[in-house]
């Protein structure tokens, strides 16, 4: 495609590349992020993932060879050849990714018979060519994991995705090649190494992992620029790291929003979102979201409430907030034609909706019937839209659902022409579709922040690379089906690995009916997601926990409350990932990579480091094969010690997710309440694990951004175990109000513990020590 390779130069930080049909530019991003880029559709590259590359000006060395360019950085090594094919090597030259060199080749598909090429089976991948693809060599020994949302296991390899944000509503299987969100992210490991691929193109792109032949995999696009990054590990939490570096972090949340949520389509009228949230009092399960479905809008009209149902809303929702709720209102994307409704007169009189290429404004079908489609696309409809927000804040909502934002149209796809003004290059749905749920949580997420000042609280279902810097994710419409249970580990780790760190499923299942022994085990495994909401579809049975019988709702009860236990730890995680990046449900192989048994792990991971869960994932099973890696693990129930290293047999009753803590952890605690604020934390319960370890700690309101002022601790807990245990605290930083006590608990240990050169002898495996 490119030809010959004929001239280059070095410009800052860019190694310009003349072909004699086109023109390449390597980018040195950090010594371990390399951008590969050809200005095959605009000059330069025009990113909606990356809004704010910083470039790290490192020292780089480029030299001519026969039939090559060298670039070598402190971390990696690039040579570019003719046809502008780029291969990657370590420093000490190991290969790390080529480019393929030869020609597709689909594997044979025979019928009848007679031998089909890929072009005449129906329903599945068509061997099409594509503006862009980059084709790489596959050795046959790597996995790949990421590309965000898909159905299927872990690793990746041997399948084959599509980009392209989809409403689907029938039941999510293997097949299906896209679904809500698109992220052109993945990671290869191979070999104990790995790397990473971002794919820069907000078109519909095409992820083969090796499925039409297992001699090269590759990614493609329709259109735009040749744009993709490598970024280099070795370790997965590296690539993670320069990923996030890239796209943007999760940031820190309000702790609320960690609570566990209930919802369902819908909660109607009034008066049943009163008893829901009663009877969680008098159940004395905690929960601290409500979520308010569609029918709470007056006939589907974004930004109004049906006056009927919900009389007096306002009071409503104070009378909640009273009781410790928050609540969280959907909103779609698509406007009621309807005359005189103020967001269809503003955005027609302001010309906010998307259009027919010849300007009419484009309609279609969603909720309300007819429906028009902001232009998220341009900045101007992305403050109007920001600015409404305010209406339902003033109203006392806590956070905002965005959903439908595919976007979803009920009168078959929108059409490939309709225009968007894409921040002044206007264009066409082509170059949008993938990003308008992006666009969309963008705006959503300055709007609250604007009008509140407080950490917003997003919620959407489409999304793009980047969209964890302004919006938690749920995996759309899944079914209460076990199957559906079990694919929500591999999904929500790939999207861990995408970038997303908070995201969940609709505990449950929404579509179908749960029965009351899927909930009690979807519900083991929503305490450890971060987004844990129980949601279910209008028509389908009850799921709230105390819907079924005494033992589900105490099933429910154990794990939510566990989770309000869990909760100064997992925000530690979310504080852990707006520095880092990385998740709070963690494959095995992100802290054991040298270990290949971590590799494939489906039904197992970790929350943070310490805490390895094992959910039971089947219908009528009660054991379960746990693999352990290297290393001590305490069963948290029993607390018998395990040695790591390889599979045991857990018994696991109904009621027991299979938990285990790492030897040397602390893990922090909170009393349990009802909802958060509920009580003041002046305690601090440490869970120890004696061991070896090193944990930190981090407390500010839960709030606001006041801690990007430094208004925040951070406590450094380190522990030795020796003829006796010494525990040391040291504040590394000092900004927020201390808590009043350590309450501290020794799991599996009697004798001297030595907390910051105090001696405590330990009888009761508790010691609380006041806080100076
Ligand atoms: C979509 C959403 C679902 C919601 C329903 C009604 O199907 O995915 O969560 O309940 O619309 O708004």
């Amino acid at each position: 495609m490119f030809g010959r390779l004929k001239k280059f130069c070095v410009e800052n930080n860019e190694l310009i590349l003349g072909f004699e049909k086109g023109k390449g530019i390597i980018r040195v991003i950090k010594d371990d992020i390399i951008n590969v880029f050809s200005p095959l559709k605009y000059d330069r590259a025009f990113s909606r993932a990356i809004e704010d590359l910083k470039i790290e000006e490192v020292d780089f060395d480029v030299k001519e060879y026969n039939n090559f360019i060298e670039l070598k950085t402190n971390k990696l090594i690039v040579r570019i050849f003719d046809d502008f094919k780029v291969d990657f090597y370590d420093v000490d030259k190991n290969v790390l990714c080529e480019d393929y060199r030869g020609e597709r080749q689909p594997f044979k598909r025979r019928g009848n018979g007679k031998t089909y090429q890929t072009e005449a089976v129906k329903g599945e991948e068509k061997f099409k060519k594509h503006k862009i693809e980059i084709l790489k060599k596959m050795y046959g020994d790597e996995y790949f994991y990421g590309l965000g949302e898909k159905t299927g296991y872990l690793n990746k390899k041997g399948y084959y995705y599509e980009m392209w944000n989809t409403d689907e509503p029938r039941p999510h299987v293997e097949s299906f090649v896209s679904l809500y969100k698109s992220i052109p992210f993945f990671i290869t490991l191979r070999n104990g190494i790995s790397f990473g691929i971002f794919f820069d193109n907000t078109f519909k792109t095409y992820f083969d992992m090796g499925k039409e032949n297992s001699s090269y995999y590759y990614f493609a696009a329709d259109d735009g620029n040749l744009d993709y990054y490598f970024i280099y590990g070795p370790y997965v939490t590296d690539v993670l790291e320069g990923y996030t570096y890239l796209t943007g972090r999760t940031p820190l949340p309000q702790l609320w929003t960690l609570g566990y949520h209930q919802s369902r389509w819908s909660y109607c009228p009034k008066d049943r979102v009163l008893e829901v949230a009663n009877m969680f009092r008098e159940k004395d399960i905690p929960c601290d979201v409500i979520h308010l479905d569609i029918d709470y809008m007056d006939g589907y009209r974004v930004f109004t409430w049906d006056e009927e149902a919900f009389k007096d809303h306002k009071d409503m929702i104070k009378e909640l907030k009273e009781k410790g709720f928050k609540v969280v209102t959907i909103i779609d994307p698509a406007v009621k034609k309807d005359k005189g409704y103020f967001m269809y007169e503003e955005g027609l009189k302001n010309g906010y909706f998307i259009t027919d290429k010849d300007g009419i404004p484009y309609v279609n079908e969603v909720w309300p019937g007819e429906a028009l489609y902001p232009d998220f696309s341009d900045e101007k409809v992305r403050n109007w839209w920001a600015d409404k927000q305010k209406i339902m804040l003033d109203d006392g909502i806590s956070g905002i659902w965005n959903d439908m934002n595919e976007p979803a149209s009920f009168k078959g796809p929108i059409p490939d022409d309709v225009q968007f003004k894409n921040d002044g290059r206007t264009t066409n749905h082509l170059e949008v579709h993938n990003v308008y749920g992006h666009l969309m949580a963008k705006a959503t997420y300055e709007g609250i922040k604007k009008h509140t000042n407080k950490r917003p609280f997003v919620i959407t279902r489409a999304c793009f690379a980047g969209t964890q810097k302004y919006s938690t994710v749920w995996t759309g419409d899944n079914h209460s089906f076990w199957e559906h249970l079990r694919m929500a580990v591999p999904m929500l780790l790939n999207l861990g690995l995408s970038g997303i760190a908070f995201c969940g499923t609709d505990v449950g299942g929404f579509q179908f009916d749960a029965t009351p022994e899927l909930l009690s085990r979807w519900v083991q495994l929503g305490c450890f997601m971060p987004l844990f909401r129980n949601h279910s579809c209008i028509h389908t049975r009850d799921q709230e926990p105390w819907a079924f019988d005494k033992i589900t709702e105490d099933i429910n009860r154990k794990y939510i409350k566990l989770r309000y236990k869990l909760l100064p730890y997992l925000y530690d995680l979310m504080y852990q990932c707006e520095k880092t990046g990385l998740p709070v449900m963690r494959p095995l192989f992100l802290h054991y990579q040298n270990d290949k048994n971590t590799y494939e792990l489906n039904d197992e991971f970790l929350f943070g480091e310490n805490i390895l869960v094992s959910p039971v994932l089947e219908q009528g099973k009660n054991i379960k094969a746990v693999y352990l890696p290297e290393g001590d693990w305490i069963d948290y129930w029993t607390k018998e010690e395990y040695k790591g290293g390889g599979y045991i047999l857990k018994y696991a009753p109904l009621d027991l997710c299979p938990m285990f803590i790492k030897k040397g952890s602390i893990i922090p605690n909170f009393e349990i309440q009802n909802y958060i604020g509920e009580k003041k934390m002046n305690k601090l319960i440490l869970d120890v694990y004696p061991g070896d370890g090193v944990y930190y700690h981090y407390k500010d309101d839960g709030e606001t951004f006041e801690y990007k002022n430094g208004k925040y601790n951070f406590y450094k807990f380190t522990m030795k175990l020796n003829d006796f245990l010494e525990i040391n605290i040291e504040k590394e930083h000092y900004g927020y109000e201390d808590y009043k006590e350590f309450e501290f608990i020794f799991n599996k240990y009697d004798g001297l513990v030595v907390i910051n050169s105090k001696k405590y002898q330990i009888r009761d495996g508790k010691v609380i020590i006041k806080v100076n």
